[in-house]
């Protein structure tokens, strides 16, 4: 409970108590026990879009301002490490035929293909700021979104600037599928992927993420377009493992990649790699409800000391989910998390996959995004599934919700 430094974004603005916080998930485990580091009866200060004290009630500094929490639960701003925002229609026959039997493939990708190279700029910032909503309702703060939709030069560079006037976390995704016009000469997408596409897309993103799986690049070619994107400044990321066992995590891992996603086909080498190495694995547990596929087993790779984030994976296609509450209690339910370990995962191990520091936790220096429920205790997020307990949520110190 000390003050941080002022910064010159908070310096002189107007501070804002929230107080009668029945329990404060900081994630910072110098201000209470466990990795959670919870404070019952806390409150925290706020100061333009940081947090400058956090503590228990009763010796809150005097501020400008007060808002009483009545008693409930407050946890980080939840991190969506990774969704796929930028694309127009959707895909309900497809889901509805899923559900009536058929198997899901990554081939469905050219259908939101064909319909975002389709859309104006409008419509696809329109659609993306409407998602965004979506989700900070359900109290999420901080969203990483990706490219992938476009498969032009021309479609992914506009979907990257779009993303740009939305969020900071924006990822490359030209190689996610090989797209139709390209289909007999695969290599050929590739060195577009990799040269004038990049071109174009390098100035808008900080990461570059490709779909390591059969059906989509092999290893030689995720292996070609990870270099080329570390070589124009973007950090790797990479979609693995996610319809069967695969070379994509261990590539990821020598790589140097942030992150590994999907991870559900893991051999005991990918889940070693995964612990030994820097690379968060995210899980992403609305693909699995929604492609009625195995979820990932989150437990074995806690227990083998990996990092592990929760996120949306929010598509039209595998997971058309923005909720972090419902990955969480499907975490919970389905892939043997605790409730502690999930809100975890969903918020500081959301942070580690983007290697942000700022975001969350909720200790002096951080970012302001928190995120009141309407209960007594975070394990309510899995505990009463379904249920809207998001109260309230400030984003970067200003009451959004
Ligand atoms: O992360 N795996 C590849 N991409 C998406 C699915 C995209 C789609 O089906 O439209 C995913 O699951
Ligand atoms: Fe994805």
């Amino acid at each position: 409970t000390h003050r941080a430094p002022s910064t010159p974004s908070t310096a002189g603005a107007p501070s804002t108590a929230i107080t009668n916080i029945g329990v404060l998930i900081t994630n910072d485990p110098s201000l209470g026990p466990g990795p959670l580091g919870p404070v019952r009866d806390a409150a925290v200060v706020i100061e333009g879009d940081r947090i400058v004290w956090t503590g228990t009630s009763s010796r809150a500094p005097a501020t400008d301002s007060h808002y009483d929490a009545g008693g409930g639960a407050v946890v980080p701003g939840f991190v969506d490490s990774h969704s796929h925002l930028l694309f127009a229609g959707d895909r309900t026959a497809e889901f509805h035929a899923r559900m009536s039997g058929r198997p899901y493939t990554a081939g469905g990708i050219r259908t939101t293909v064909a319909a975002t190279r389709r859309a104006t700029d409008a419509e696809l910032s329109a659609n993306l700021a409407a998602f965004l909503r979506e989700m900070l309702r359900q109290g999420t703060t901080t969203v990483e979104t990706k490219s992938g939709y476009g498969l032009t030069v021309a479609d992914e560079a506009r979907a990257l600037r779009i993303a740009t006037e939305h969020t900071e976390e924006v990822t490359y995704l030209g190689a996610h599928v090989v797209p139709p016009e390209h289909a007999a000469s695969p290599e050929d997408y590739v060195a577009l992927v990799t040269g004038p596409m990049l071109d174009a897309c390098a100035p808008y993103a900080r990461w570059i993420d490709v779909f390591c799986e059969r059906g989509a690049f092999d290893a030689g070619q995720a292996r070609a377009v990870l270099a080329a994107g570390r070589a124009r400044g973007l950090r790797p990321r990479v979609h693995a493992n996610q319809l069967g066992p695969g070379p994509g995590v261990r590539l990821a891992v020598e790589a140097g990649a942030r992150s590994a996603d999907h991870c559900t086909h893991l051999t005991d080498a990918d889940v070693d790699a995964l612990a030994q190495g820097g690379t968060v694995a995210t899980l992403l547990p609305g693909c699995e409800f929604s492609t009625r596929a195995p979820y990932p087993d989150a437990r074995r790779l806690l227990d083998a000391g990996a990092v592990v984030a929760l996120a949306s994976d929010c598509n039209p296609g595998s997971s058309f989910t923005s909720s972090m509450p419902f990955c969480v209690a499907v975490a919970v339910r389905e892939m043997g998390m605790t409730p502690d370990e999930a809100l975890w995962s969903a918020t500081a191990g959301g942070a580690a996959a983007l290697d942000r520091t700022d975001v969350g936790r909720l200790a002096p220096g951080a970012r302001a995004d928190l995120v009141l429920l309407d209960a007594p205790s975070p394990v309510h997020l899995a505990y009463r599934p379904g249920v809207p307990l998001v109260a309230a949520v400030w984003r970067r110190g200003r009451r959004e919700l």
